[in-house]
């Protein structure tokens, strides 16, 4: 895959890459760090017993397959995806799983939702806005879709926030600046997602704050981070020499039991007016 943001839209990759994209995701959902942030996201959702919820921009359906047994009886978890063979590939894994009719899986645009005004009791969008192509669009039609008093809750991690323990503080930022400012989407999403619930008239607004920890190669932010000097690297935004000498560092951290790298993911809350 060539595409800095195919994230924005996989219906314009083939659909041997969109399952590729799929399946990462899916291998991704089983890291230790992203079930800690999947079980924070339902802890402060809170999904009850025959609620109606969708979750727009769901890829795979990790995030729906989750909520669904919290829901039932009675509930039902839409999920929706700008791209069709996304949506395809969830179905195809909540049928793995035997749901049947707790989850459904749509194809429309975050900006433009395909729904009735105040059908869902609750709308989420994780890891979805930092792609969106109008993220405050996406977070109106969010709030239009909402019942009054129903909750909205959006999550994107902030790769500014990126903390690494290296030697090398001069060449750590200009990897972590330089993935912030040049690779998959708006990467300052987290920070910004209050103002947009704020923009989009939402009220008692909560932001909960999950730093993630990686203290070895089991963590998603490790692997980005590989995949950051990588990167960084193919753009010449480093040099051979010092992608090696930096990524060796950190190698070298882990098997010495003294690697440490933390991220913020915010999860922002907030309600519909009576
Ligand atoms: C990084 S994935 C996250 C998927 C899922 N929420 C998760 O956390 O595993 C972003 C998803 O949003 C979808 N997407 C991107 N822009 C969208 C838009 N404007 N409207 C609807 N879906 C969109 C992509 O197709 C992709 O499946």
């Amino acid at each position: 895959m060539s595409h800095s943001n195919a994230w924005s839209n996989p219906s314009v990759v083939s659909p041997a890459d969109a399952a590729q994209m799929a399946a990462f995701l899916e291998d991704r959902s089983r890291l230790p760090d992203q079930a800690e942030i999947n079980a924070a996201l339902c802890d402060v959702l809170v999904p009850r017993p025959g609620e109606r919820i969708l979750e727009v921009g769901s890829g795979s359906g990790v995030l729906c397959r989750l909520i669904a047994p919290r829901v039932a009886p009675g509930g039902l978890v839409v999920g929706l995806d700008i791209a069709p063979d996304m949506a395809a590939a969830a179905r195809r894994y909540a049928d793995e799983e035997d749901l049947g009719e707790a989850v459904r899986f749509d194809v429309g645009p975050a900006e433009a939702l395909p729904y009735p005004a105040a059908s869902f009791d609750a709308v989420v969008a994780v890891r979805l806005l930092l792609h969106a192509a109008d993220p405050d669009a996406a977070v109106r039609e969010m709030a239009r879709v909402t019942r009054p008093r129903g909750r909205v809750e959006v999550m994107d991690w902030d790769f500014d926030t990126v903390a690494v323990d290296q030697s090398d503080r001069a060449l750590t930022r200009r990897i972590i600046h330089w993935r912030t400012d040049h690779h998959g989407g708006n990467n300052w999403s987290g920070r910004q997602l209050r103002g947009r619930l704020a923009a989009a008239g939402l009220c008692d607004l909560r932001v909960t704050p999950v730093v993630s920890v990686a203290s070895d190669e089991t963590s998603a932010l490790t692997q980005s981070l590989w995949r950051a000097a990588d990167l960084c690297r193919a753009a010449s935004a480093i040099t051979p020499a010092e992608h090696d000498a930096w990524v060796g560092e950190l190698r070298a951290r882990i098997a010495a039991g003294r690697f440490f790298a933390s991220i913020v993911y915010f999860i922002v809350r907030g309600e519909v007016g009576a």
